[in-house]
């Protein structure tokens, strides 16, 4: 692999663009990064937009109505979306994420979820294909996404209470259309639906037991709800670890209320610790990435609105793969999929990101911290 050509790129991405390896083998699905991990999981904004201005996401004060959102044009395609996943499930990938912003805000999302849903992985398999959503709009758009094959999805929720909710996502926003929607992907067949509830100590942890009780009493088990350690994730929301309610105090909470089991974890590299209720009314998630990182076994790889790949949540820079997709090589040809699968498997045997890890170690970089990527920008 070692000869290498450029890509010609907008200089805006220049110092991002991936080397396209000369000779490189076929995609095996079996990469490994420097860590060992394989690449299993393809998160893809598909906006950077959101309706919602979550304090721990989009805080008001920075995404005002000054604040520049990427330009349309600057957004992949669904047609350059769909060959980059293709050319990711070569590598292994299973698993795909539509994420946001808030991705429903994407017009005609539908038609991107049918072309993903086509694909097959390298094994001839259906894909997983899912999305994270606010839940807004998720009452008008439930059923045509799951005509359009899309499997299941996961609804952010943080607060059951009205007031709390409006507050969080600070655009007064009602708590009762989030749960009409949840209520609509149900009747539409998306299953198993998550439920993702960051939790802020002193701003909604009273909403555990409440939405806990929600979810048991009208779902049952066809809904799993997940509590999520807060994180230091971009470099915009003020975080700091006073905020921060540890999962195993999630755990005591819950435990004051009902008996949970733990369970065995369904796949390697899993986000949530899982636990079920003892009773049989279904299971929930912790997801602790700050007092118990779960790097090792991370498989997820994220792909930006306008193209860029990025190894880790917390990383700094992405590799402009748009670069590839609409640039050319010296002679003039086009780069083929072959060659685009080369540069990622470049990309991802470089990789050994495991900042979370190392932030519980005390020994993530003290620098650089204000250019980490956001989350309304890469995806949850
Ligand atoms: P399922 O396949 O449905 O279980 O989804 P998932 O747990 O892989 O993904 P989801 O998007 O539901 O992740 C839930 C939350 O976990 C995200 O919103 C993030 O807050 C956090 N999270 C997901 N992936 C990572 C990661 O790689 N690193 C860290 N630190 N946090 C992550
Ligand atoms: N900490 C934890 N999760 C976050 N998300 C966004 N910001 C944060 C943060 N600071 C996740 C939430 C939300 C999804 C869109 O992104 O899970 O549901
Ligand atoms: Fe809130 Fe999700 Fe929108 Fe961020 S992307 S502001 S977490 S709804
Ligand atoms: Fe993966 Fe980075 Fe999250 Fe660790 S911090 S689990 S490496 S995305």
């Amino acid at each position: 692999m070692g000869e290498t050509i450029i890509a010609l790129a907008d200089l805006r991405y220049a110092a991002a663009v991936p080397q396209v390896p000369l000779h490189a083998p076929a995609p095996t699905g079996l990469l490994a990064d420097r860590l060992g991990r394989p690449l299993r999981d393809l998160r893809i904004s598909v906006t950077d937009r959101c309706n919602f201005r979550c304090s721990y996401c989009m805080p008001k004060d920075v995404f005002d109505t000054q604040y520049k959102f990427l330009p349309h044009s600057s957004l992949l395609s669904f047609e350059e979306i769909t060959r980059v996943a293709r050319i990711f499930l070569a590598h292994g990938v299973g698993k795909l994420r539509l994420t946001g912003g808030e991705p429903l805000l994407r017009k005609n999302l539908e038609a991107l979820v049918e072309q993903l849903a086509a694909l097959r992985t390298g094994a001839g398999e259906a894909l997983d294909i899912t999305l994270t959503t606010n839940g807004s709009l998720l009452e008008r758009k439930a059923q045509a996404l799951r005509d359009a094959g899309l499997k299941r999805v996961t609804v952010s929720l943080d607060a059951l209470d009205d007031t709390i909710f409006r507050r969080m996502n600070d655009v007064d926003f009602p708590v009762a259309d989030v749960l009409r929607g949840i209520a609509a992907a149900l009747r539409a067949g998306l299953a198993p639906l998550k439920v993702n509830m960051v939790v802020k100590r002193g701003t909604n942890d009273d909403q555990i037991l409440p939405l806990a009780r929600h979810v048991r009493e009208h779902y049952g088990p066809d809904v799993v709800l997940r509590f999520i350690e807060y994180m230091d994730v971009g470099a915009t929301n003020g975080w700091c670890m006073d905020e921060v309610l540890p999962s195993s105090q999630v755990l005591q909470r819950l435990g004051t209320a009902f008996a949970l089991e733990p369970l065995a974890p369904a796949a390697a590299g899993e986000t949530a610790q899982r636990w079920r209720y003892a009773d049989g009314g279904g299971e929930i998630g912790l997801i602790s990435s700050v007092t118990q990182a779960f790097c090792r076994d991370c498989n997820r790889a994220r792909l930006s609105t306008e193209g860029k790949l990025f190894l880790c949540l917390f990383a700094h820079q992405g590799h402009d793969l748009r670069a590839l997709l609409r640039g050319a090589q010296p002679d003039g040809q086009p780069w083929s999929d072959e060659q685009i699968a080369a540069a990622i498997g470049l990309i991802w045997a470089g990789r050994d990101d495991r900042y979370s890890e190392l932030r519980g170690a005390r020994q993530a970089p003290s620098g650089g911290a204000e250019r980490r990527v956001e989350m309304h920008y890469i995806g949850g």
